[in-house]
């Protein structure tokens, strides 16, 4: 009984908080390929970001020795990545999901088979993810990545979609192993196209730059919006991401100034149910530029958070909660003290009677153990905070223009 009431309150409080934090305007970002980026801790105490996406795993599959390559961030063939495991949980404490990027522009890989696919899904489980080997076969450490991202450009369009299956196959309600794609614009994507038709991505990432024909272009919003529409539609369960470069520089055409991001096109397509937000390309352009900055502060307006104009306001307008936090606890207790009372009584009843009921006890009597859902909407609530988290650290986050040197970049942008 009493713990029926203190789940239930719990339910109450878990569904209430859900409804606060679900908003969509995640930002996902790569990083990895560009000097002078900062360490991947860096990248996510600035708050920005709800995804960073790891590039890349770029040589793999067809008998090729998988090797990943982070630019100048770390020598792979050293074991000099094995470091990163500690960055990696910084970001995840902080509920920022990371994900492994394979594939990329430049690079050696393929899938020769369905027997190849099943080898990367355990080279990828077993190196990235949840598997079990030994450390030393772990590229990055022994940090449990949350996911992969493919990034098939350069391969021919078989098996990708075998090898997202059996990644999805280890997914578990404890522990979800979380797939997105990074699609070229126009549609379908020669790569990613039969992978894609398998639904089993959580998040679809579009490439809206070096594509002309279906991106932004001198001034002309059309065929990009079209494009968007399409996808958005084709994609059945998983949220689709609106992918840009961070910085004029960071793609050969593409970019859409911020003037017309905000009053043209984000109007337009967040009204997709399946809007998931901004996919950025890379943490070095959005840490020149402070695109993404632009793409919080119009979600603040668009969808009237408070929340988003500074701490004290933030915790001002949300008096209501707690309030109504502090009544559910209040039921709670009373609820408590009541069954306390009442048990006393019926006990001193029992012994004025001269017979003592054996049967009275706090446990529930007919079998069901509420700790089972408890977990599960402990975990639902834990990817809530995620939100709620990043939505806080973001106010704090300000405006980064630093002209930090441009050492120089890897070569293996998405194209
Ligand atoms: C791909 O493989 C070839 C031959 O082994 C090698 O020369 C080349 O550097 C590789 N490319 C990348 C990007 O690793
Ligand atoms: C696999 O490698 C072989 C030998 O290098 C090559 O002939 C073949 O085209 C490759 N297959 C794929 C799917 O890349
Ligand atoms: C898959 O892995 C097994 C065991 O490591 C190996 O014997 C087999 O040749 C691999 N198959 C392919 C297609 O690479
Ligand atoms: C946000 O609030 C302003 C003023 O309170 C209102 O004019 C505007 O229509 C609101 N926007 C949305 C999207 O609800």
């Amino acid at each position: 009984m009493i713990k029926r009431i203190l789940h239930s309150s719990l339910l109450f409080l878990l569904l209430l908080e859900n409804s606060v934090a679900d908003s969509n305007n995640d930002i996902a970002i790569y990083w990895g390929q560009n000097d002078g980026e900062g360490t991947l801790t860096e990248t996510c105490a600035t708050g920005k970001y709800s995804y960073v996406i790891l590039a890349f795993l770029n040589n793999f599959g067809n008998g090729t020795v998988p090797t990943i390559n982070l630019a100048s961030h770390c020598d792979p063939l050293m074991d000099g990545c094995k470091t990163l495991s500690t960055d990696i949980k910084n970001c995840q404490m902080q509920g920022i999901k990371v994900l492994l990027s394979i594939g990329g522009a430049d690079g050696n890989y393929s899938l020769a088979s369905s027997d190849d696919a099943k080898n990367v899904s355990d080279y990828l489980w077993n190196g990235f993810l949840g598997g079990k080997s030994s450390p030393s076969s772990r590229p990055l450490g022994d940090a449990v990545l949350d996911g992969i991202d493919f990034d098939i450009e350069i391969s021919p369009p078989q098996h990708w979609e075998e090898l997202a299956r059996y990644l999805e196959s280890h997914s578990t309600p404890a522990r979800k192993v979380y797939l997105s794609a990074a699609p070229q614009c126009p549609f379908p994507d020669a790569e990613l196209g039969i992978a894609l038709s398998t639904e089993v991505f959580d998040y679809v990432w579009i490439q809206f730059y070096n594509n002309p024909g279906c991106e932004y272009e001198d001034g002309d919003v059309n065929n990009l919006l079209n494009s968007w529409n399409q996808w958005t539609k084709s994609v059945k369960n998983g949220k689709v991401f609106l992918g840009l470069p961070a910085s004029r520089e960071a793609a050969s055409n593409g970019y859409v100034p911020v003037n017309v991001l905000v009053t043209d096109i984000l109007p337009a397509i967040t009204k997709s149910p399946n809007y998931g937000g901004v996919m950025l390309w890379t943490t070095y352009y959005d840490k020149q530029t402070g695109y993404s900055n632009y793409i919080r502060s119009f979600s603040c307006t668009q969808q009237n958070h408070t929340e988003c104009r500074g701490n004290d306001e933030h915790k001002a307008n949300k008096w209501w909660i707690w309030l109504m936090v502090g009544v559910g606890a209040a039921f709670a207790i009373t609820c408590f003290i009541l069954c306390l009372c009442c048990v006393s009584r019926r006990k001193d009843k029992s012994q004025v009677d001269g017979k003592l009921d054996k049967k009275i006890s706090f446990t529930e009597p007919n079998g069901v153990n509420p700790n089972k859902t408890e977990n599960i909407k402990l975990e639902e609530r834990r990817s809530n905070e995620v939100k709620v988290f990043n939505f806080e650290s973001n106010i704090a986050a300000s405006n980064n223009f630093s002209s930090i040197n441009k050492v120089g970049e890897g070569d293996f942008g998405p194209v």
